[in-house]
């Protein structure tokens, strides 16, 4: 079936009564997200699932748990990389690596780490600032699939000679090849990084807490959400991190809005923060 075969338009109306069954059924409330995105992603899952009426997508959602993950995955947008924005990653060793070596165990939270790229390229940079052995870097996501993949470990290997561009530019200072073995179409990150993984879903939307951090990267999350999630989950990380703690955003995001933040400074132009107070 052609996914662009003209198919009836999903009204507001049906999308709120779609996102309603879910939070009533399993809990997830995706009605904060993005509103023009999250059409545009239930209209393309309503096609490739090839089901006559929006009724039965409703009723299939309602009384299949296990399409639930699939409807996360199709939902949320996994596109990640390592070393995705290099110029973070320096900015990182530069400007944030200085301070956390003056603590003695680190604690750093990616949150929508998605398949794990970017954590992986954290521990990468810390190794390299011989800081990864005082390091516990935790890993969340909100879909149960994305968190499997990245404590897997995995990575296609077709993406490799990017990646290796992105390390160098990052100001990486090893040969990268030495942090992987690669087999068949994949390649395996050694566990000497991945021992200082916690892997684990969370819901930014309705989870709260669970430790305190030095450095929370959320980078390319919140502009899937509206001002009102992305309030609360400005709240969550201002609770979340200790005092002169870190705060990493993506390239298109913000903290300006969140009404803590006259207790944070702007330290790089690469989206990062400082908690002052
Ligand atoms: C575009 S990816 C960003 C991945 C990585 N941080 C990066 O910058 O490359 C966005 C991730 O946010 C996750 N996400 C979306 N809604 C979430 C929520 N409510 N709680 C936690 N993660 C969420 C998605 O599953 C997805 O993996």
């Amino acid at each position: 079936m052609d996914t662009n075969e003209a198919i009836p338009p999903i009204t507001d109306e049906d999308l709120e009564l779609l996102l309603g069954d879910i939070v009533e059924a399993y809990g997830y409330d995706f009605s904060a997200y993005a509103w023009a995105s999250l059409k545009r992603r239930v209209t393309r899952l309503f096609s490739i699932g090839r089901f006559a009426s929006f009724a039965e997508l409703r009723h299939r959602i309602r009384t299949d748990r296990e399409y639930l993950p699939r409807f996360i995955e199709e939902i949320t947008v996994n596109v990640t990389e390592m070393f995705r924005d290099p110029s973070f990653f320096r900015a990182l060793k530069q400007e944030i690596f200085p301070a956390l070596s003056t603590y003695p165990f680190i604690r750093i939270w990616h949150a929508g780490c998605s398949t794990g790229e970017e954590v992986y390229s954290m521990a990468i940079m810390l190794h390299e600032a011989n800081l990864l052995h005082r390091a516990v870097i935790y890993a969340t996501d909100i879909s149960p699939a994305a968190v499997k993949q990245a404590a897997s470990g995995l990575v296609p290997i077709r993406h490799m000679k990017q990646y290796a561009r992105n390390y160098i530019e990052a100001g990486g200072i090893n040969d990268f090849s030495a942090y992987y073995t690669a087999s068949n179409n994949q390649v395996l990150f050694r566990d000497e990084l991945r021992k200082h993984m916690v892997f684990s879903t969370h819901n930014l939307a309705s989870e709260t807490s669970f430790n305190q951090f030095q450095l929370i990267c959320c980078r390319n999350v919140l502009i899937y959400f509206n001002s009102a999630l992305q309030e609360r989950v400005f709240n969550l990380f201002d609770q979340s991190l200790e005092r002169f703690g870190f705060l990493a955003l993506g390239s298109k995001e913000s903290m300006r809005a969140a009404q803590c933040y006259n207790r944070y400074k702007q330290i790089s132009k690469q989206k990062i923060w400082r908690k002052i107070a």
